[in-house]
């Protein structure tokens, strides 16, 4: 038996099927990865200047306008066969996946998949730099939808300026989705790692979790990652090609 038959039959078997996406998952959908040395983000971009707090404040506009640019660039993809693939099993096996992206593009969401677990925020949403000085009743007075335009938009009552809604280098990731990805590597039988390369933290200890509970983990990348060494299966390959494989 090959190594995707062998995979197929586990997830037969598995009550509960945990899968974690990297930026590789995109690949196909035509978003950059990362870390590829010639076309990653961070081999043209300075992730300093451009993915961290420091960066923001030092060029607010420099940042602003780069995450537009990601922006338009993901409004402009589709879901590639592998984003499908994993909508369409999770509707076909209710209750049984738990999909934990680091990515911050909405392809898992706009394929279908729901309760989709967002390590890392979503390029998507706006939020305030600094924490609302003008609160009502412990919430914020001022809503980042109404902040005047500008590059980047800032609140006309204190000049708070509006930041997309990602994780940047240094920052703590949201307690609630990390506490609910480390529950789901924990319970689950076999956790799928597709397109990372587990470089950053703690999304890359989740595979690690998975497999100390007691979880098979398959690693599914064309490339070497570090998260090959930890994996019982690594199936070589793309998302878009082997996902539908397995899972159809
Ligand atoms: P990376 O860019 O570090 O890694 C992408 C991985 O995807 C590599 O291992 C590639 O070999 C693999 N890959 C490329 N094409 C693929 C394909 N078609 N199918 C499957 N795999 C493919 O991206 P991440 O590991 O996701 O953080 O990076 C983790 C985090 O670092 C990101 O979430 C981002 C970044 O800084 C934040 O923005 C907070």
């Amino acid at each position: 038996m090959d190594d995707l038959q062998t995979v197929r039959g586990w997830l037969e078997q598995a009550p509960r099927l945990c899968v974690l996406t990297g930026a590789g998952m995109s690949a196909e959908s035509g978003v950059p990865t990362f870390r590829d040395a010639l076309t990653g983000l961070w081999a043209r971009h300075d992730p300093q200047q451009l993915a961290t707090e420091a960066g923001f404040r030092s060029d607010p506009q420099l940042v602003w306008d780069w995450y537009g640019s990601r922006r338009e660039g993901v409004a402009r993809a589709e879901p590639n066969a592998g984003h499908r693939a994993l909508a369409a099993w999770q509707a076909a096996h209710p209750e049984r996946l738990t999909l934990v992206t680091q990515n911050v593009d909405d392809l898992h969401q706009r394929a279908g998949s729901t309760d989709v677990i967002c390590l890392h925020g979503a390029l998507f949403e706006d939020r305030w730099i600094d924490p609302c000085a003008r609160e009502v009743r412990g919430e914020p007075a001022c809503d980042p939808a109404r902040a005047e335009p500008g590059r980047p938009p800032r609140c006309g009552e204190c000049g708070n300026l509006v930041r997309p809604g990602v994780v940047w280098f240094g920052e703590a990731l949201p307690g609630r989705a990390l506490q609910a990805a480390e529950d789901a590597a924990s319970d689950c039988e076999l956790m799928l790692v597709v397109g990372t390369a587990g470089a950053v933290y703690p999304a890359a200890g989740l595979p690690a979790l998975a497999r100390q509970a007691g979880a098979r983990v398959v690693v599914l990348n064309p490339q070497p990652s570090e998260l090959d060494r930890g994996a019982h299966v690594v199936l070589r390959g793309t998302a878009a090609q082997l996902l539908p494989q397995l899972l159809g």
